[in-house]
């Protein structure tokens, strides 16, 4: 498959560590050197489903195709409203989409799974445009009390439209199943029969040991696929790191030993917008005019899951 638009859409409320630190025992001078955070946008009046779609008409909008061209639609998302439908439907009822349509919760890597699950679609002949929209309001799982965890995240959407060709060169999904580094729990509807223990949590994250993962595999990844694709590190014009942490992101580039300036970042106004993270960049980026016809492009991200994935694209 080969990418045809990005589109991206953030809430108006724009959130500064200076400001979280009138409510909780935080700095700016804590909150920054550790992350290259300053500020976040927080979702406040908007509904996030507006948000996806948003960002999908301007995906669409640059590919210069309308919902009806769209024959696939992949919805990434962690945290939503609504238990059932999925967001997906959320997103097309607002938009006019009547195709099939499928959720994935795989946290932060979400919208390389997504790329993944389209390109498998395409070589089965299936489909000929697939819409993927990463829309995730993190804001909303945290405890605001909690300042490990809340300064880390900011909501946002971001979208993007493939159509049939060849440039996406290879990608890479990789699982280390265990829960209890990232996790919230949900307490449901209860019934006459549950004995077990139920409870309700705000995220819940070990900071360190998802640091560790997170550079670890990434670096591991990108290296596995760029060698798999036939590619150097050299070939590489863009490494299109999730934003979960500006000192991550560096961790990576001195891993794979590579120079500053390919690393394109909107860490320090964005935070981590979980799965939304990487389509945004790309929108900004691309916006912005970075991206050359032939420029290799390679995704890296990682998260709750534990999940990581990689993909390598063409411009
Ligand atoms: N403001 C002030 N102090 C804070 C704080 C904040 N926002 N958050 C934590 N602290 C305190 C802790 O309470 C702790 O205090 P103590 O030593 O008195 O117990 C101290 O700072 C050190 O905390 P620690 O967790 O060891 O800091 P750290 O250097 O490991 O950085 C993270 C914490 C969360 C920034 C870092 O571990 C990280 O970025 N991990 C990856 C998280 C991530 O990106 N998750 C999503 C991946 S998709």
């Amino acid at each position: 498959m080969k990418l045809i638009g990005t589109g991206s859409a953030l809430p108006h409320r724009q959130v500064t560590n200076d400001e979280i630190s009138q409510f909780l025992d935080t700095s700016d001078a804590w909150i920054c050197p550790r992350t290259g955070i300053h500020s976040r946008h927080v979702i406040s009046d908007e509904q996030l489903e507006d948000l996806g779609a948003e960002a999908a008409r301007k995906a669409l909008e640059m590919a210069g195709l309308t919902p009806a061209d769209i024959d696939f639609f992949i919805c990434s998302n962690v945290v939503n409203e609504y238990m059932t439908p999925g967001l997906s439907c959320i997103i097309a009822h607002k938009m006019g989409l009547v195709c099939p349509m499928i959720d994935i919760n795989c946290a932060c890597p979400g919208f390389i799974y997504a790329m993944d699950i389209a390109e498998t679609y395409f070589q089965a002949g299936k489909v000929s445009n697939v819409l993927i929209v990463c829309a995730e309001e993190p804001s909303r799982m945290t405890s605001w009390e909690d300042r490990s965890t809340c300064v880390l995240f900011g909501d946002g959407a971001g979208a993007a439209v493939f159509t049939k060709g060849d440039k996406l060169k290879a990608t890479k999904l990789n699982a280390e199943p265990s829960p209890d580094k990232i996790c919230e729990y949900r307490r449901l509807m209860p019934t006459p029969f549950v004995t077990k223990e139920e409870h309700d949590s705000p995220l819940l994250m070990k900071g360190r040991e998802v640091f560790r993962f997170a550079v670890t595999t990434s670096v591991r990844d990108i290296r596995e696929l760029v060698e798999k694709s036939g590619l150097t590190l050299d070939d590489v014009n863009w490494f299109m790191i999730h934003q979960a942490n500006l000192r991550i992101v560096d961790a990576i580039r001195e891993g794979l030993g590579v120079e500053q300036g390919r690393f394109p970042t909107n860490i320090a106004d964005h935070g981590n917008s979980s799965s939304a993270s990487c389509p945004i960049l790309l929108d900004e980026c691309n916006r912005k005019g970075m991206f050359k016809p032939g420029d290799i492009l390679v995704f890296s991200a990682f998260g709750a899951g534990l999940l990581s994935a990689a993909a390598v694209l063409e411009w």
